[in-house]
C-alpha cells in the first residue's frame, strides 16, 4: 500500500497571477498555471500533496498561513513584494508549526535596494530565490527532505523561532 502523500501549501502573494504578461523580460514567460502545473508535479514525484494558492490580499495571505499553522502544514511562499514590509505577514509565519520555505523566481539581493530586505527570512525555516520555477521545485524537494508522516519538523534539527520564555 502506498502512504498517503503529504500535503503542502504553496502560496503566492501579489501580482503573482500576472506571471507570463508582467515584466516577461524580468519574470520570464511562464504563467501561474505554468508554476502551478510545475509545483503539482514536482510534488507528485516527491510523494508530496501540492496545493498552490495565490491572492493580492495580505489579509487572506494570513488567513492561510493560520490555517497552516492550525493544520501543522508546511508551506513553500513567495510573499512576493509583501516579502520587503509586512511586519503583519512575519507574525503570521513565526506561528508555523511546520516547516516554511521562502521562495522567490527572481534574487532580490541583486534587484533594486528596497528588495534586498526581506522580513520573512528570520522567521523561514530557509530562502531559496533566482532560479525561476525552479525555485519552487527545489524548496518542494526541502519540504519532502524535512518532513516525516507523524510530524514535520524535528524540533532538534528544524527549531521553530524562539518564542521566548
Ligand atoms: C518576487 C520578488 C519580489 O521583490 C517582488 O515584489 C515580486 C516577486 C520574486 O518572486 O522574484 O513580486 O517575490
Amino acid at each position: 500500500m502506498t502512504a498517503p502523500r503529504r500535503p503542502v501549501l504553496v502560496l503566492n502573494g501579489p501580482n503573482l497571477a500576472r506571471l507570463g504578461s508582467r515584466e516577461p523580460e524580468v519574470y520570464g514567460s511562464a504563467t501561474l498555471a505554468d508554476l502551478a502545473q510545475a509545483c503539482r508535479v514536482a510534488g507528485e514525484e516527491l510523494g508530496l500533496a501540492v496545493e498552490v494558492r495565490q491572492t493580492d490580499d495580505e489579509a487572506e495571505l494570513i488567513g492561510w498561513l493560520h490555517e497552516a499553522a492550525d493544520t501543522r502544514t508546511p508551506v513553500v511562499l513567495n510573499p512576493a513584494a509583501f516579502t520587503h514590509y509586512s511586519y503583519a505577514l512575519s507574525d503570521a509565519i513565526a506561528q508555523r508549526t511546520a516547516p516554511l520555505v521562502e521562495v522567490h523566481l527572481t534574487n532580490p539581493a541583486t534587484r533594486e535596494a528596497f528588495r534586498h530586505t526581506s522580513v520573512v527570512a528570520a522567521v523561514a525555516t530557509g530562502t531559496i530565490a533566482g532560479f525561476g520555477l525552479d525555485s519552487y521545485r527545489l524548496a518542494l524537494r526541502a519540504v519532502a527532505g524535512l518532513a516525516s508522516p507523524a510530524d514535520t519538523a524535528s524540533p532538534a534539527d528544524h527549531p521553530a523561532p524562539a518564542r521566548g520564555a
